[in-house]
């Protein structure tokens, strides 16, 4: 039994029909991420950021996980795989991963605007302005903000470390701290990235596999699952 770790973004949901950010049709093409993915969004203008979250949270629960979702789980039999997403659906969870770090939060849950630590799930429902949490506050997205700490670094940190293998699978590494989990990769004899395209040069030491995920993913776990 190895042990997986995988780094994964928004391109590996692209075939599930959910867009990513920064290709050409992506959500940061067409929307200003300051308008609708920060605290001074949140501060000036609640409700667009709820509705963008609310149409989110309704299309990924649309979505079905893909075959590059479904080849990651179907690893746990012979390993223990850990995956480490900055996506905020839960595709990965629904395909039958049970190791999952969402760096950068989660569409189907809410939490507290005055307590942090008070998360409740959506049950996916929209969220509006006067839903409140126990203590009578706002509830807001369970997503990390620009300006905001990403969830669990720490313990992503670890895992990515003691890895035996590491595949990065479709994200433009170009959001920190997220992308500097490669760099803690020292451990691991195999070490892929799957993505139709990046920006600069390929991260030294990892193998590109340039084209789609649900192409190239079940591929490699068909390998490693021999
Ligand atoms: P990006 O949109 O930045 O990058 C998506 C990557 O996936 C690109 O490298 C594409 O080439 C690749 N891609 C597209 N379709 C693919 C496919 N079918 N198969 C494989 N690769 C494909 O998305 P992320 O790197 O996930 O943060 O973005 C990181 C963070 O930036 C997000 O979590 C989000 C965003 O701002 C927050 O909202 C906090």
């Amino acid at each position: 039994m190895a042990k997986i770790v995988v780094i994964s973004g928004a391109g590996i949901s692209a075939e599930s029909g959910l867009k990513t950010f920064r290709d050409d049709d992506g959500l940061w093409r067409n929307h200003s991420f300051y308008d609708l993915a920060s605290p001074q969004a949140w501060e000036k203008q609640p409700e667009l950021v709820l509705e963008f979250y609310n149409e989110r949270r309704q299309l990924a629960l649309a979505a079905q996980p893909n075959p590059a979702h479904l080849a990651l789980a179907e690893l746990e039999s012979h390993h223990d795989v850990v995956i480490v997403t900055q996506n905020v659906d839960d595709l990965h969870e629904r395909a039958g991963s049970s190791q999952v770090i969402h760096l950068h939060g989660e569409l189907a849950k809410v939490r507290s605007t005055s307590d942090s630590t008070l998360i409740y799930s959506a049950n996916g429902n929209p969220t509006q302005i006067g839903d409140l949490c126990e203590l009578g506050s706002q509830l807001r997205p369970h997503i990390v903000w620009f300006g905001e700490r990403v969830m669990d670094f720490d313990i992503a940190i670890q895992e990515v470390s003691r890895a035996d293998k590491v595949m990065v699978v479709g994200t433009s590494l170009a959001v920190y701290p997220a992308a500097s989990l490669l760099d803690f990769a020292k451990q691991a004899d195999e070490k892929i990235l799957v993505t139709k395209d990046i920006d600069g040069e390929p991260p030294e030491s990892f193998q590109w596999l340039k084209g789609k995920a649900a192409h190239w993913v079940p591929k490699i776990a068909s390998r490693w699952l021999l």
